[in-house]
């Protein structure tokens, strides 16, 4: 439960590289999400390069914390592989990534590219990437410059026991 309850997005970063070997953990941890009828439909996109980092900020305000981070992973899927659950499987990839980077110290933040065309536009020319590559999601990566509380999240409201009920008999 500690894992879950200590990820939180981490979007300022020291200077510190990720090693490579650490990259490769948190890889092989996206390799293990379940993916229907199990076609593993991923590819990603590993980038360490300082100057794409810095344009990838520039370019998509929403990944502005790429300017301070040493690495990032762009999750794609295979559209040819699986033409209707690739966002499904990215998705569930995206969370390991970010909990096998929780568990080892680094901070990340999800962000979003899928399903906002301009951003799929943005990456897929940026990263020539072949018609059935679809970029989903871009993980910010680093080893954490802030401290963030665990805020109590659990909702009893929003859990249904065997059917949603009418408000009045709740
Ligand atoms: C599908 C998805 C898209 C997100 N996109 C962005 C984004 O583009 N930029 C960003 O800074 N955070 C993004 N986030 C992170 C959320 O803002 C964050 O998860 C939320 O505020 C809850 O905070 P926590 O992750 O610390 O628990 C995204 C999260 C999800 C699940």
């Amino acid at each position: 439960m500690d894992l879950f309850a200590t990820r939180r997005s981490i979007r300022k970063y020291t200077s510190q590289e990720v090693e490579g070997q650490m990259v490769e953990t948190l890889l092989k941890a996206a390799f293990f999400a379940p993916t229907a009828r199990n076609l593993k439909p991923w590819h990603f996109l590993v980038i360490d390069d300082r100057q794409i980092l810095t344009e990838l900020a520039e370019e998509f305000p929403t990944m502005s914390m790429l300017a301070g981070a040493p690495l990032a992973i762009v999750v794609c899927g295979d559209s040819e592989i699986s033409e209707d659950f690739w966002p499904d499987d990215c998705a569930a990839a995206t969370q390991n990534i970010l909990l096998c980077a929780t568990q080892n110290g680094l901070g990340s933040c999800w962000c979003a590219v899928y399903p906002r065309v301009e951003r799929m536009e943005g990456f897929v020319e940026k990263f020539q990437m072949p018609e059935q590559i679809k970029p989903y999601s871009l993980i910010a990566l680093g080893y954490p410059d802030e401290t963030k509380q665990t805020p109590e999240r659990y909702d009893p409201a929003r859990v249904h026991y065997n059917g949603f009920k009418p408000a009045a008999e709740q």
